[in-house]
């Protein structure tokens, strides 16, 4: 078993996860507040984008493949080296979803968010 640190860029936190864990279940034991929902892998709910370092997470059902890439749903993923995600960031498709789900008077920004550097 290997520990990696995953710190949640913009928060101050940083926890330690072994490769045998899921994000999710340390940032539970840790107190940290991360959303979930399922738990299964489904939702998204408790999705993080990747700014760096790298998951392995085969059961994440909920994203596509070039999702997977950029996106952890921590409730799934397993660390592979240290990690910073950004918390409560959600891939477009979800996105999509929520601006049909509005009404669609979102202004086009789907997949336009934007980055920190
Ligand atoms: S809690 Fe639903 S996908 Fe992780």
């Amino acid at each position: 078993m290997t520990e990696y640190t995953v710190e949640f860029v913009g928060t101050g936190e940083t926890i330690e996860v072994a490769d045998t864990e899921t994000v999710l279940s340390s940032c539970i034991e840790a107190g940290i507040a991360q959303e979930y929902s399922c738990r299964v892998g489904m939702c998204l709910a408790c999705s993080a984008e990747i700014v760096e370092g790298e998951v392995t997470q085969p059961a994440a059902r909920g994203l596509t493949d070039d999702e997977a890439e950029e996106y952890a749903l921590t409730c799934m993923a397993r660390p592979q080296s240290d990690l910073k995600l950004d918390r409560g960031k959600y891939p477009p498709s979800i996105e999509d979803e929520e601006a049909t789900a509005a009404g669609g008077d979102t202004d086009g920004a789907g997949g336009a968010a934007a980055d920190d550097d």
